[in-house]
């Protein structure tokens, strides 16, 4: 037994490898389930109990060199064999192309951010909505004409089952579903029908906040909006409330901020006037309170919607709507690469 593992080790240390084959070849004679040397351990069984520890430890002793001869040899073949191939590894590597955030996903999620920090959590709603949700729960009156103020995309004039023309539709949502306090605000596509222009599209996007709650009062709405100007638009931002008109507030103003641009002085994109009109807001009507089983004596409430678009277009100065939507890259890759 101990000369035939002595043979085996000549073999095992004159076994010449200088490919990959040959290493393969190597492996299979002696380092293999049926190799030479697994076949050691079953001569092993019959062997005489006394000579046992010392031709274990001979087996052993020439399995681990035969298994270094292998692993040394594996090492030097694979790095062999890369510095044979034509390349240079001191190069440095392509670069992967990362995309960039679309710059209304950016504005989004700013908005979302100083929101959240004061307490309004996210709510969704559909897309496809009907006449409930979009009108009617609203207090927008059937025939009312404040109806025409959004043109409608009808999926089912037959049904009003239409695509949103604003978040407010998410309001009703979250008020059927839940009990005041709420505090919540809803990003979404909205889609009317428009002609397609720099300044308009048929899809946009909104942003709604929704605040109910005891005693919510229009100075409460005000601070709210003061703080989120300034923290979007700068510390410096002034405000600016004008009385409007929307079915579902009352009362319900618009809101202007002093341009961001030109510091208020007057410039093209405030057209002069030193104010840009950024979003629509008031206290929620008692009518739509109570459309929603909410009870307008116990409960007051404030809500605002704005376009993305808009706020997006002023914060980068883009001056055609249409470029959000053609996701043309040279566009995109202007903004933030960061994730
Ligand atoms: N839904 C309005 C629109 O699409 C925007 C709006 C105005 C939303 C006033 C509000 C609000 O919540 O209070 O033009």
């Amino acid at each position: 037994m101990l000369n035939k593992i002595n043979e085996i080790l000549i073999q095992v240390k004159n076994f010449n490898v200088d490919t990959i084959n040959k290493l393969e070849e190597f492996k299979l004679k002696f380092l293999s389930k049926k190799g030479l040397i697994n076949n050691l351990f079953n001569d092993f069984k019959n062997i005489p109990n006394e000579d046992k520890k010392e031709v274990g430890l001979k087996i052993n002793e020439l399995k681990s060199l035969a298994q270094n001869k292998y692993n040394t040899l594996k090492a030097k073949l694979e790095t062999d064999e890369i510095s044979n191939l034509d390349i240079d590894l001191t190069l440095p590597g392509y670069n992967n192309k990362i995309g960039a955030r679309h710059p209304l996903s950016i504005v989004r999620n700013e908005i979302i951010d100083i929101f959240k920090y004061l307490g309004f959590i996210i709510s969704e709603g559909p897309e496809i909505e009907d006449d409930w949700h979009n009108f009617s729960s609203l207090n927008f009156p059937q025939d009312h004409p404040a109806r025409d103020m959004q043109d409608t995309f009808f999926i089912d004039e037959a049904t009003n089952i239409l695509l949103r023309t604003h978040t407010s539709s998410i309001q009703v949502r979250v008020m059927e579903n839940q009990e005041p306090p709420i505090r919540t605000i809803s990003i979404g596509r909205c889609f009317r029908n428009e002609a397609i222009s720099a300044r308009a599209h048929c899809i946009f996007h909104q942003i709604e906040g929704l605040y109910i709650d005891e005693n919510v009062s229009f100075a409460d709405l005000k601070q709210t909006m003061l703080y989120f100007a300034q923290e979007f638009f700068g510390s410096n931002t002034k405000i600016k409330l004008r009385p409007s008109y929307f079915p579902f507030t009352e009362p319900s103003a618009e809101m202007d901020i002093s341009c961001s641009i030109c510091n208020g002085k007057g410039c093209k994109v405030c057209k002069h006037t030193g104010w840009l009109e950024i979003l629509g807001c008031g206290m929620v009507d008692p009518n739509v309170l109570e459309n929603n089983n909410i009870s307008s004596k116990k409960y007051t409430g404030y809500a605002f919607g704005m376009g993305i678009e808009r706020i997006a277009m002023l914060k980068y100065q883009i001056q055609d709507i249409r470029l959000f939507f053609e996701n043309d890259v040279r566009f995109i890759n202007q903004f933030s690469k960061e994730f």
